[in-house]
């Protein structure tokens, strides 16, 4: 089974509200949400108030992507506003070993991104720690990017380290329903999609597009 996570980065601002609700009904499993400090990436979106804010808006599970620098300073206030999952990335941290352990200790998941240009091996002494694996297919900071084909040969040895572990493989950038199989095929099992879902005509349609690539 595949879930899908949209990226409200690519939601209208002025009516998040709305937004949330929309992809809550197109069926989301879970609902994407992009930090970013404008030093770990070259870009600043938002951050604890804006989370807590929408707490309100659905009860589908946060799916929080931190692509901020040293991440373990703020793992408690993002559960206080209401993160169920948090993603760090490898690049971020310097001990991601201890920021995973402190993310469950909170009783949350714990999630370690790689950007396009890291080495999947950094994974594979945390796996114990960890409850999904983030491979970046676009470098982030930024909606809308194209997908980067390499990522595919990535998702296919991070699978191979997981082995037999109950770890989920989520994929974030440049995906849409038209190249959702290729990511699918190499063993992700939880696509974030931004754009491709908040510019269709129709996010349910899309969303359900992307569902059906498994089966194919
Ligand atoms: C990029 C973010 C992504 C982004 C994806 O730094 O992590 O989640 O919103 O957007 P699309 O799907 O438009 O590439
Ligand atoms: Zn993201």
């Amino acid at each position: 089974m595949i879930k899908i996570s949209p990226s409200i980065l690519a939601s209208d601002f002025a009516n998040l509200e709305k937004e949330i609700k929309k992809i809550d009904e197109a069926g989301a499993d879970l609902i994407h949400i992009d930090v970013m400090d404008g030093c770990f990436v070259p870009n600043i979106s938002f951050g604890l108030p804006v989370i807590s804010a929408i707490r309100k808006c659905t009860d589908k599970p946060f799916d929080v992507h931190l692509m901020i620098d040293a991440p373990e300073r703020y793992i408690e206030e993002f559960k206080k506003a209401g993160a169920d999952i948090i993603t760090v990335h490898a690049e971020a941290t310097r001990h991601l070993h201890r920021t995973l352990q402190s993310i469950k200790a909170l009783g949350l998941k714990a999630g370690v991104a790689l950007n396009p240009g890291t080495d999947e091996s950094v994974i594979k002494y945390v796996l114990d720690q960890t409850d999904m694996v983030l491979v970046m297919t676009v470098n982030p900071g930024f909606g809308g990017q194209k997908f980067i084909p390499e990522t595919v040969d990535k998702i296919r040895r991070v699978k191979e380290l997981i082995g037999d572990r109950n770890i989920d493989i989520q994929v974030d950038g440049g995906i849409s329903a038209a190249n959702v199989s290729v990511v699918i095929d190499a063993g992700a099992n939880v696509i974030v999609a931004g754009s491709a879902i908040f510019n269709a005509p129709s996010a349910k349609e899309e969303i359900d597009k992307m569902k059906s690539c498994v089966t194919k």
